[in-house]
Formats: structure tokens, sequence, C-alpha cells
């Protein structure tokens, strides 16, 4: 029986398709010069060979909570986007700087948070600048025209803001919407109203499988039990959702314990993020993940691949891709400032004062963001630019 086959990319001359075999995705790609092509391709669709999708439909491929459904507008654009960033790193090789397109951006809609992480990337939680809902349009249209295909709304606690769901909704065809919350105020009512304008996924942040360890974290009783009923809340809306844990040393050996947890709570993704030493964690720069700690977290992910839940490890990805800071990531402050990423406090720029286009310009022209691996955790990049 022929395959379902969706579409990864496709010109007049040739084609790359994904289908599923035995659960897993394969490609293929469709043209008299195949392996020629192949050979330009390998990089981008090695991605998804042999991955597992987060779920399936019989026109639709979701391969992840951070990636637009294939196919889709916003797939589209991401590849495009893809395709321009393998030109671009040629160009670095050869001394010539090149833009790339922010894929990602983060905006960070508010300050205010009922919680008190000991790891905050935001150290001002209880103030309460908020960007306001003109000046976030404004922020939407400027950045999906820069090419961005997935925005992330973000806090402070997005779910405190009200006119979220108006953002939502906000968001063009041309590219996803997803959110990053603690589950704080993420009601049956709230996960239908963003589901409705049109949200893509939800990630909820988890620090510990255990109630007690994770409110401690948290700063506040009772966080573990809203991020549950927020779980539940958004996968009843219809909602791809993920779980998204921030591995520190202090959780590091819970690896198998979060995995239980998203198999039960039956969640599509869990992804895992290193902790980074900034914010309220700015002087904690021994206490991040160590080389015996990315061991036990890559020994997990392989024994994990393989559903039922899928495994999402940033830091493996990165080992390979680099740092997406200011190269692919783009973030911007309820003030307004425009950062490389979350938790790099360096303002380029403000949106109230110029536009994110040279903003943007101007990180890429620095030549600094393209790190191997997270720059707060080089002592050089500390020394020069933080401390
Ligand atoms: C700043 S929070 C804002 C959204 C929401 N309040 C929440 O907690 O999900 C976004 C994500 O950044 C993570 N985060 C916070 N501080 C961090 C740090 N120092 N290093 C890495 N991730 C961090 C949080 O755990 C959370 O998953
Ligand atoms: S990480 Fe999120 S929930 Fe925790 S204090 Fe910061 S904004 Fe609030």
């Amino acid at each position: 029986m022929t395959p379902q086959y969706y579409k990864i990319y496709g010109n007049a001359f040739f084609k790359v398709l994904a289908y599923v075999d035995n659960g897993v995705i394969k490609t293929r790609t469709t043209s008299l010069a195949a392996p020629i092509i192949d050979h330009f391709t390998k990089d981008m669709v090695n991605i998804f060979n042999d991955q597992y999708p987060i779920k399936l439909t019989s026109n639709t491929l979701y391969f992840s909570t951070w990636m637009p459904p294939i196919p889709s507008q916003a797939f589209d654009r991401l590849v495009d986007s893809q395709m321009k960033s393998m030109v671009s790193e040629t160009a670095w090789k050869l001394g010539i700087p090149a833009s790339t397109i922010p894929d990602q951006v983060t905006i960070s809609i508010t300050e205010e948070c009922p919680n008190n992480c000991i790891h905050c990337a935001l150290p001002d939680t209880k103030h309460k600048t908020n960007l306001s809902i003109p000046v976030v349009k404004d922020i939407i249209n400027q950045i999906v025209r820069l090419g961005t295909t997935q925005i992330i709304f973000d806090g402070g606690e997005p779910m405190v803001y009200e006119g979220l769901e108006e953002l939502v909704a906000y968001v063009p065809e041309q590219t996803i919407s997803t959110v990053f919350t603690s589950g704080s105020g993420l009601t049956s009512t709230k996960a239908q109203a963003l589901s409705a304008a049109g949200l893509y996924a939800v990630n909820v942040s988890l620090d510990s499988p255990h109630e007690t360890e994770h409110d401690r974290i948290r700063g506040r009783t009772g966080v573990f039990n809203e991020a549950m009923n927020a779980i539940g809340h958004c996968l009843d809306a219809g909602l791809l959702v993920d779980i998204y844990v921030v591995i520190a040393p202090h959780n590091i050996y819970d690896l198998d314990a979060f995995y239980d947890l998203a198999v039960d709570m039956k969640v599509h993704e869990l992804s895992f993020y290193e902790i980074v030493p900034t914010g309220r964690w700015i002087d904690h720069e021994k206490e991040i993940l160590l080389p015996q700690h990315r061991v036990i977290l890559d020994e997990f992910a392989s024994r994990r691949h393989g559903g039922p839940v899928k495994v999402f490890s940033i830091p493996q990805i990165m080992d390979v891709t680099g740092c997406f800071a200011g190269r692919r990531w783009l973030h911007i402050t309820p003030q307004g400032d425009v950062l490389p990423c979350a938790c790099i406090p360096i303002p380029y720029g403000n949106i109230y004062n110029d536009p994110i286009k040279d903003i943007w310009r101007r990180i890429q022209k620095t030549g600094v963001y393209r790190a191997k691996s997270c720059l707060m955790r080089d002592s050089t990049f500390r020394d020069r630019f933080i401390k």
C-alpha cells in the first residue's frame, strides 16, 4: 500500500517527502538526480529520519511542539529559513557576514507572576510592566515580516495577561503561536479560549515530578497541582501539550520519574533545556549541568527514544547545531528591550526606539552569536559582557 506522504520541501525540480513507517518518520526525494539532491538536503532531512511524530492525522504530520505542522505555510517558511541559514553558515565560514532569520521569537508580554522560582531568568516578576496589546500586535507584524515561524508568548506568567487570546488570534497563518506557562491561571475556560483562538501548543514548565519539590523550586505551594490541572485542561481543549523541564543538578536524577509522569498525563512531548546562570540564577555558575549530568541526560534520551511520549532534548540538538541565541532566536522583554535570547540580558535596542529589523541586524553584525554552546556558561563572555 502507498504510504501517506507529507511534503517537507518541493520545487519545480524535486520534492522531499516524509512518510511514517512502523511509527517512525522516513524521508524520500523524488527527482531524477535524487542522490545529488540528497547530499544537499541531508542535514535537513536528518532532523526527521527515524524520529517519532507527536501526532498524525490523515493529512498532517506534527513533528514536535517546537515545529509547525507539515504541511503548513509556517512550515514552508521554516524550510526557507533553514535554507537561508545553511547559505549563511557557508558565507560566515568564508568570512562574509550573512544574516539569518529569527525563526523563534519569545515575547515576554508581562513581568507579573504569582510564583517565585529560584532560577527565574526574569528577576523582577513582582513588577507589573506589560507590553500593551497594540504594541505586541506591532511586534507580531514586524517579526512575521522578518520570517518568524514560531511566536512564543512568555513572561512572567502569560496566563495573568488580560488579552492573551486576542494576541493568539492575531498571529497570522504563516506563524504558529505557543506559550510557556507554569500552569497558574490556566483554567478550563482559558484553555478552551486559547484553543479557539488558534494556539498551537502549550509548554507547561515542570522542575520536579514530585509535588513538594516542584513547589519549593517554584516558591509557592500549589503550583504543582496547578500545572497538572492545566495539562488536563489543555489536552481536553485539543491543544498539543509539552512538559518543559529545565534540567539542573537538583533534578537530573528524576528523568525517569518525569517520563513516567508525562506518560501518565498523556502529554504529546517531554522537552528538556539546561539551567542557565542568568536572572535569579546568575551567581550560580557552578550549579549548572556538568559533563557527568549530560551523560545521564543523553543516555536517558536514547533509552526513551521510541515513545509513547516523544523526548526532545534541546541540549543534544544544540551539540549539533550550536546555540541559536541571536542566530535563530530573539527575545523581547516587558520593557521592550530586544535580547539575543531570554537568558542573555544584553539589550541591542528597544522596540520603542528602533524597528526590530534594525536591531536584529545589529545583533548579527556583532558576530558574537554564533556560539557552539550557551554563552552564559562561558566565563570569557561573562567577564566581558555580564560582570
Ligand atoms: C521565564 S518562564 C516564563 C513563563 C512561565 N512563567 C513559566 O514558568 O513557564 C519560561 C521558561 O523559562 C524557564 N527558565 C526560567 N529561568 C531559567 C534559567 N535560569 N535557565 C533556563 N531556563 C529558565 C522556566 O522554567 C520556564 O520554563
Ligand atoms: S520561571 Fe515563570 S513561573 Fe517562575 S517566577 Fe519566572 S516567570 Fe514566574
